[in-house]
């Protein structure tokens, strides 16, 4: 963990379950893999707010081909580190999405309910195509009922919640570089 974080966060964290070195490399092989999936195609990366941010400031500098980036903000948690399975939309791309290979850019996959929403919702705007890049996935967490393909993951990671590199807990903790694993106190409180 980088020296210019408080000795308060710093005991906030239980766990770095990868440093951000691990992430910047297989950032690199993914962005390595869409460009030559999508080379020739006219590529639009959809970054979802707020948690995609950093994964995708890195990702899109890892493309070698042309794109074009919007972003989209849903809500699924509220304040609860549980998904209630309930997403409604609350910002929408400005760009018009129609003709263009879609890819969306998301955090995490929990229990597949929010990047199913997200990718019903293109696939019904006369997209060329709907695919899904997550930075981590939790695959034991997936909801029986949701079908849902990831076609781009960075790690598959085990049931705990993370923080940092992007994501949060209560708002709290997106700017840490390395993903890690709160301190079980935090949720308690
Ligand atoms: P899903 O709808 O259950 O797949 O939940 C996906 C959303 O829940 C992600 O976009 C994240 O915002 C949030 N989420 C799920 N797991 C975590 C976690 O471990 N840490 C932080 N946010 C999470
Ligand atoms: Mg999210």
């Amino acid at each position: 963990m980088s020296t210019c974080f408080t000795d308060k966060i710093r005991s906030e964290i239980k766990d770095i379950i990868l440093t951000s070195d691990k992430m910047k490399e297989r950032v690199k092989e993914i962005g390595a893999l869409i460009s030559k999936d999508y080379d020739g195609k006219e590529l639009l990366l959809i970054g979802v707010l707020k948690g995609s941010v950093v994964f995708f400031a890195d990702l899109i500098r890892e493309i070698s081909i042309p794109i074009e980036i919007d972003f989209i903000s849903v809500s699924s948690y509220g304040a609860s580190s549980v998904s209630s399975g309930v997403v409604t939309l609350k910002k929408d791309v400005s760009c018009n999405v129609s003709g263009k290979h879609v890819l969306i850019v998301e955090d995490i996959i929990d229990t597949g309910f929010t990047l199913k929403y997200i990718k019903d919702l293109f696939q019904a705007r006369n997209t060329k195509s709907v695919a899904i890049c997550c930075a981590f996935d939790k695959p034991t967490r997936r909801d029986k009922g949701i079908s849902i393909e990831v076609d781009y993951t960075g790690f598959q990671i085990p049931d705990e919640f993370v923080v940092g590199y992007g994501l949060d807990y209560a708002e709290k903790y997106r700017n840490l570089p390395d993903v890690c694993v709160l301190s079980p106190e935090i949720y308690s409180k």
